[in-house]
């Protein structure tokens, strides 16, 4: 199916109003529910899931330091969307089909308010998951202010809640971020990225097998997914109209698997003054910006020299990353369209600043151990490639039990041949380095042989960082301080597929 591009404008979600207050702080009510939403001009209707009423949710905004309480209401039907695979962990046929949990990605959060993929629950919450804590979680929101994105996260089905439609925007303001005079208003707009693909009647596609099939089970999860169109807030290939001005834009790699390589087809540069964890210390001038599943890149685009233009952003990353197949130029090779056709309303006063923030780097030599922790591929036993943490499974026992207060360097040794992105919850990290080794080498003897020169994080991710691209054939080494909260948080990669089977593992913060 080929669909027009540019053809139906940028939707701007919304921002939730609380729905009053809870000891005395404002208290959210999200419902998650099935609803048939237009994502494109020539497609019939869509059925997708998203939060009142929204596919993608709306934005949840807070400023830095106040405290919100949310309850995610599940009010989904009892058939799943999408085909679910009763041999991945925590799906089994025992389990209700349709069962969700809202993770609140980058924030700092006690483990109760956290969304644990166990911590799931049916609607009315009629069946709960083995570790379900409360019904109303609390965000304190006292981290820097960023964007970070809400998403389903129930054990063994991420991938097709999160595909189904249930991720949005939450942005946390820091006060102080008036004194710098971004462009705000309606001169800021994030952008939730995700790649769909679509049968005739407009229902979504998402795979019943990988390829080749495995014939003992149906439907049996894929390896990955790579839709066939992108679309951004919930429209597919929208156009925005723009004045020619400056702009921020909050970018959030929101797709199960697909990466981004973004440029503008002007070959003007971006303006990049944050990452997932906020600011950087100053703004990067980019031309390209690359961005795995989950990362966010905060971004200012200057129109001003471009009247009567129109300007696409593309997409040259190959899937799988990095060795895949490259991305069609005329289909995933393209974003979404700007139109530099709205006049001036009013002199652009916003500036880029020199300076935006400090970021304290976290010292080596503080760390009080390091961890090496493999990514590496299985076969499970009906034959499907897999992948691991630290050659261990979801249901194994608890291995990294971190101090409250440590700093630790975690060493992820990329064993398998394409980039995962790794989230760790709870802490935001740093990156060290990546550097080159010796995978042979490595399988033979359990040993790191470096292969070449250490290479310091690109410059736009030396700032705070909750996901991090491991490479294949590199060691990444991250560094962060656990806390302030004591309890038991997932880490994983965020290529859907993966963390649903089996690419996720936990840590447990203790005394
Ligand atoms: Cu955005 Cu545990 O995930
Ligand atoms: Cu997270
Ligand atoms: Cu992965």
């Amino acid at each position: 199916m080929s669909l027009s591009q540019f053809v139906d404008k940028l939707p701007i979600p919304r921002i939730l109003k609380p729905k009053g207050t809870k000891d005395g702080v404002p208290y959210y009510e999200v419902k998650m529910q099935e609803f048939k939403q237009s994502l494109h001009k020539e497609l019939p209707k869509t059925t997708v899931w998203g939060f009142e009423g929204n596919y993608p949710g709306p934005i949840i905004e807070v400023n830095r330091n106040e405290w919100i309480k949310v309850k995610w209401i599940n009010d989904l039907p009892e058939k799943h969307l999408l085909p679910v695979d009763t041999t991945v962990h925590g799906a089994e046929p025992d389990k209700p089909r349709v069962r969700t949990v809202i993770h609140l990605h980058g924030s700092v959060v006690e483990p109760e308010s956290d969304g644990y993929p166990d911590a799931w629950f049916t609607k009315g919450y009629k069946e709960v998951g083995p570790y379900f804590t409360r019904k109303v979680y609390d965000y304190p929101n006292r981290q820097r202010g960023t964007t970070l994105w809400y998403h389903a996260h129930a054990i063994g089905i991420t991938r097709l809640n999160v595909y189904a439609g249930l991720a949005g925007p939450y942005i946390i303001r820091d006060p102080l971020e008036n004194f710098l005079r971004l462009p705000r208003g309606n001169y800021e707009i994030p952008l939730l990225i995700q790649d769909r693909s679509f049968n005739d009647d407009g229902s979504l596609f998402y795979p019943t097998q990988p390829q080749p099939p495995v014939l003992s089970v149906c439907p049996s999860v894929v390896p990955d997914f790579f839709g066939d169109t992108i679309l951004v807030n919930g429209k597919v290939w929208p156009y925005l109209e723009v004045e020619p001005r400056k702009y921020r834009f909050r970018i959030i790699n929101g797709s199960n698997s697909r990466f981004y390589r973004m440029r503008l087809s002007t070959g003007q540069p971006f303006y990049q003054i944050g990452t997932d964890g906020g600011f950087l210390q100053r703004p990067i001038i980019t031309r390209e910006i690359l961005l795995a599943p989950a990362e966010r890149a905060d971004v200012i685009i200057d129109f001003s020299e471009y009247w009567g233009q129109n300007i696409l952003i593309t997409n040259d990353a190959p899937s799988p990353f990095p060795r895949g197949n490259p991305a069609y130029c005329r289909t995933e090779g393209r974003i979404m369209q700007f139109r530099v056709s709205i006049p001036l309303s009013n002199y652009d006063f916003s500036v880029i600043p020199q300076r935006l923030s400090t970021i304290t780097p976290l010292q080596e030599g503080e760390a009080s151990l390091t961890r090496n922790l493999t990514l590496v591929r299985e076969t499970d036993k009906y034959g499907r490639a897999f992948l691991l943490l630290d050659g261990k499974r979801w249901d194994d026992p608890v291995t990294i039990k971190p101090r409250l207060g440590n700093i630790e360097i975690w060493t992820l040794i990329n064993l398998a041949n394409s980039t995962h992105p790794i989230h760790l919850h709870l802490v935001n990290f740093q990156i060290l380095d990546r550097q080159p080794f010796d995978v042979e080498y490595y399988n033979e003897t359990g040993k790191i042989l470096t292969t070449g020169p250490v290479v310091l994080p690109d410059l736009n991710e030396r700032g705070w960082k909750d996901t991090v691209r491991a490479n294949p054939g590199e060691i990444t080494r991250i560094i962060m301080r656990f806390g302030p909260y004591t309890g038991l948080y997932p880490w994983h990669c965020h290529i859907l597929e993966h963390e649903d089977h089996e690419m996720m593992r936990t840590f447990e913060v203790v005394y």
